[in-house]
């Protein structure tokens, strides 16, 4: 049943279909029925006016006999009674059984002895007087004329048979007056009938089976394009846009048709130029970052002469030495960016991962970031078992990460502690870079990990911030199938989750370690 539902809620053409046969049904059933009520009154009408008009004749005939033998013995009344119990039984060319009763009105007028001895009660085989209803007899005994009724008569024999009773009453000489009922079997009528409505419901039937047919075929040349249209879309959606709808006439369905392969051609066409365009953007940024190499070399060396020399400069000049080499290495940092978000965007990134330990590499990049001589003021939790989480990864790559949020953390911790978490399971590694200082506001962190954001642009100059280095990190992660996840609340401090799979590649169940700090509501003010 379920089934049944589902298929009906997924299939047009079986909805449709249905609906229509539901509806023909009922049409097909008022007609039918009308038709048959007609052609079975119509039936009866006039086999009752052809049986009343032969009983007519036959109660006529009756009648005529009787008064030719008026004063004819005894014995001639007798055989003439006999005769027309005979001719009055004998069955028609449509007729399937014709019975007759015959019974003496007791009647005080004809008391006559010489009338009591010939007694003619007679009823055909089966049949007693009792099979008469009543109700017709107490009318035929009211009228002079014929009464008839339908009756079911039953026989002796347990039978029962529908029938037209038609009764008169009659005299005959030298006996007295008789109820005469001629019983006409319905069976040829009832046969008719049933022929009738036999082929009336199989025509119903038949014709209940065309629409269907018909309508599935009417359906199916609408529901045909709509299935390829989503078929189509289907495709599209996969990226391939190069399929389009067969257009074979001029009518809607076909104006349809058109349209969709318009709309594919245009989709596919500005993708191709949103693709070519950003090709064209690729290139340009690696081929300017590369350009810029070979100058930006010859500047360094340059530069770094200078600086060489500066003990000899006077003091604004050896300042302007210092800030050229500064400012030269924030410049190759940025083109090393560059390059690398360009090799991103072109996927032609590549990871190559090695297993190693990540403890270590964590505590030289703590030492890495803090080699601007301050007392570092980063701790490292971790289960004090864990003396070695081993993991399987792109050194180059998790190294800029950890650079990355490590030094973020201390740009933006005002001095306050950092706090380094690492935490394993059997399946992911992930590192939590917590930071005590200004935090993050909630547009801040849906930023955050854009090219080139960053929350004051004045202000990490001074470290030379360009606001890639979180947006290399989520790629970098992404490129290990982990995710980069950041917490932060202003005034709060942030919190970075990298959570990495033990084995580059494979897939990440979860976040062991929890985005939103423990001690988040710690400091709240
Ligand atoms: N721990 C943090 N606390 C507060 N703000 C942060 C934190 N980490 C990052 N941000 C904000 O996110 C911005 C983007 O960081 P991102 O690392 O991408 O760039 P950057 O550090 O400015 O430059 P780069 O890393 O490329 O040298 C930062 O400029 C800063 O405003
Ligand atoms: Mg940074």
């Amino acid at each position: 049943m379920n089934r049944f539902r589902y298929f009906l809620r997924n299939s047009l053409a079986a909805k449709v279909i249905l609906s229509t046969v539901f509806l023909s049904l009922g049409v097909v059933w008022l007609t039918g029925s009308a038709l048959y009520s007609q052609l079975s009154s119509g039936v009866k009408e006039v086999n009752l006016e052809s049986s009343l008009a032969e009983a007519r004749s036959s109660f006529f005939n009756a009648q005529y006999q009787f008064l030719l033998v008026q004063d004819k013995p005894t014995s001639q009344i007798n055989k003439t009674t006999q005769q027309i119990i005979k001719s009055s039984t004998q069955v028609g060319v449509n007729q399937a059984r014709k019975d007759i009763v015959l019974l003496k009105i007791e009647d005080t007028t004809l008391s006559d002895p010489r009338y009591q001895a010939n007694i003619y009660n007679y009823s055909s085989e089966g049949i007693t007087l009792k099979a008469i209803p009543p109700t017709l007899r107490k009318e035929l005994f009211k009228k002079e004329d014929l009464v008839y009724q339908y009756s079911t008569l039953s026989r002796l024999s347990g039978v029962e048979t529908e029938s037209l009773i038609i009764g008169r009453k009659i005299a005959i000489p030298k006996s007295g007056l008789y109820e005469m009922y001629l019983i006409y079997s319905l069976t040829n009528q009832r046969t008719t009938l049933d022929l009738i409505s036999n082929a009336l419901l199989l025509t119903g039937f038949a014709l209940i089976l065309l629409i269907a047919l018909i309508t599935w075929l009417v359906v199916r040349q609408v529901v045909r394009p709509v299935r390829e249209a989503a078929r189509i879309a289907e495709q599209f959606t996969k990226g391939d846009f190069s399929q389009r709808m067969e257009i074979k006439s001029n009518d809607e369905i076909a104006k349809l048709g058109t349209s969709f392969n318009e709309m594919a051609l245009s989709l596919e066409s500005q993708i191709t130029r949103l693709e070519n365009l950003s090709r064209v953007q690729q290139r340009f940024v690696s081929d300017v970052s590369h350009e810029l190499r070979t100058p930006l070399t010859t500047l360094r060396m340059a530069s770094e002469v200078i600086y060489s020399h500066r003990s000899g400069f006077d003091p604004t000049l050896s300042r302007s030495a210092e800030l050229l080499i500064a400012q030269l290495d924030r410049f190759e940092r940025l083109l090393e960016d560059l390059l690398e978000v360009s090799r991103f965007d072109a996927e032609v990134a590549v990871l190559e991962p090695v297993e190693f330990d990540l403890v270590p590499l964590i505590a030289r990049c703590i030492s890495d970031v803090g080699s601007t001589g301050e007392d570092l003021p980063i701790s490292i939790d971790m289960d004090p078992e864990l003396e070695h989480v081993m993991i399987k990864a792109d050194i180059r790559r998790l190294e800029r990460i950890m650079r990355n949020l490590l030094s973020n953390a201390l740009d933006h911790a005002d001095g306050k502690p950092v706090r380094v978490a690492i935490l394993q399971t059997p399946t992911e590694v992930a590192i939590g870079v917590r930071d005590y200082g200004e935090g993050l506001d909630a547009s801040a962190l849906h930023r955050v990990f854009d090219r080139f954001w960053r929350a004051d642009p004045s202000r990490s100059r001074v470290r030379g911030g360009t606001g890639l280095g979180l947006s290399i990190a989520l790629e970098d992660a992404r490129l290990h199938n982990g995710e980069l996840d950041a917490w932060g609340r202003p005034g709060l401090g942030a919190h970075f989750v990298l959570t990495l799979p033990r084995v580059a590649g494979e897939q990440i169940t979860g976040r062991p370690l929890k985005l939103e700090p423990t001690d988040a509501h710690k400091f709240e003010r």
